[in-house]
């Protein structure tokens, strides 16, 4: 087999998450994952041994407390290297959600009365609200639609929107409904053409391949650790040049300690230990079909997201294809995967049935979804869908398989 032809390994892939042979979860095929995924053994065993040798007050001299917090450290930079940013780029909180109202609040020194914020009707509610509360400190908030027919956010609309009083764009870089990957790096040369500040979401990208951050040149990034295989807390990053002007939202004592003065409370310490968990996943996964080539982490990163995507391709064309070939769906996005035009996060709705009896049909035959608006109700109510009963997610990851597809495809013909 050359080195092109590789494929990956689906079944070493789900031999490494130990829910694919727990009693409860075994007989289900798994299409939950925009809502959390599993997460493999290597992380259940950092978490264990950090839980029973040393959970204990970090940083202090005695052995428990030192490995507890250069374990810790070494969580951080871990990933800062996975996404190529700098340790002291990086900050891991609670979620995405409360990082970004954190971040907002501190953003709030460079915005003016009349300034104005670009938010879209993409995006889910956390990259969107922190930054509409602004209006109350004077700030215009702006809305970047996206296209009704195409369900595509349009750089043409963009362009139209910015300004020289322009300040922050607040903007997905996968929905997680239309499941479109948006040009992230072209938004961002854009905005900063007109000096905007760039908040990119990749909380719904980020499972499917972890980002290089220097790449996208965003100026913040967040994402979801409990999506990407992980416990639940979420990673931001932000450049140093902008972090280290930031307002201290942490205690008074910490004033210039950037990141840790956007990380008010901190993580939790057991969990972010498990990161180093995700990074083993991700080696073996390289080692298991890569071997012998001495790469750095981003650049093997890079060849496993190429791997991942082929196989999230192969798994989820064939369910795209029959959700867009019947007149009685409506599917929201691409109809298909070319070359990472799209996640493998597919929602639709029945033109007869709710959203609530289909997901309940897909449950009954242990296919794990469910209908909701997924906190992207401005998305839904643009596209005329009831924000009650929502859309029918089913959204994939690279542990799914081919059966998984089958299973769905047979369960969506029972409805
Ligand atoms: C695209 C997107 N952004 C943000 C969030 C919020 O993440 P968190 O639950 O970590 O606050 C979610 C959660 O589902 C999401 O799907």
């Amino acid at each position: 087999m050359t080195l092109e032809n590789i494929k990956l390994d689906v079944d070493f892939v789900r031999s490494q998450f130990p829910a694919f042979k727990d009693p409860l979860s075994k007989d289900w095929s798994f299409f939950e994952n925009a809502g959390g995924s599993y997460v493999p053994q290597n992380v259940i065993n950092k978490l264990t041994e950090f839980m029973v040798s040393t959970k204990v007050q970090p940083y202090a001299e005695y052995p428990m407390s030192k490995i507890a917090g250069n374990n810790m450290d070494k969580a951080t930079k871990t990933f800062a290297n996975m996404i190529n940013a700098k340790e002291n780029e990086i900050i891991i909180g609670g979620s995405t959600s409360i990082n970004l109202y954190v971040l907002s609040n501190a953003l709030k020194k460079f915005i003016n009365p009349g300034d104005e914020i670009i938010v879209t009707n993409q995006d889910h509610e956390a990259n969107i609200s922190p930054w509409r509360k602004l209006e109350k400190i004077g700030a215009k908030i702006v809305e970047w639609k996206f296209n009704t027919k195409s369900h595509e956010l349009e750089i043409s609309e963009l362009k139209k929107l910015l300004n020289r009083k322009s300040k922050i764009l607040a903007v997905t870089h996968c929905s997680n409904i239309v499941g479109s990957i948006n040009n992230l790096k072209l938004i961002s040369d854009i905005a900063h053409e007109n000096n905007v500040i760039v908040i990119g979401d990749g909380v719904s990208y980020a499972p499917h391949g972890f980002p290089d951050v220097k790449e996208l040149d965003v100026d913040f990034y967040t994402f979801s650790l409990y999506k990407t295989y992980g416990p639940h807390l979420a990673l931001l990053y932000g450049k140093e040049e902008i972090l280290k002007n930031l307002p201290n939202q942490n205690h008074e004592f910490l004033e210039g300690k950037y990141p840790y003065t956007i990380n008010p409370g901190g993580p939790n310490h057991e969990e972010l230990v498990s990161l180093i968990g995700i990074y083993e996943y991700f080696d073996n996964l390289y080692n298991h079909h890569y071997k012998n080539e001495n790469l750095s982490i981003v650049n093997k990163l890079k060849k496993i997201n190429d791997l991942i995507s082929k196989h999230e391709e192969f798994i989820a064309n064939p369910i795209l294809d029959y959700l867009s070939n019947r007149d009685d769906i409506f599917l929201i996005g691409q109809k298909n995967i070319i070359n990472k035009n799209r996640a493998p996060t597919i929602s639709f709705i029945s033109r007869k049935k709710s959203s609530k009896v289909v997901s309940e049909i897909l449950v009954n035959n242990k296919i794990a979804t469910r209908n909701d608006n997924f906190y992207a109700w401005r998305c839904l109510k643009h596209l005329g869908i009831d924000t009650e009963d929502g859309v029918v997610r089913l959204s994939m990851t690279h542990y799914n398989n081919s059966v998984d597809t089958s299973n769905v495809i047979n369960a969506l013909k029972k409805i």
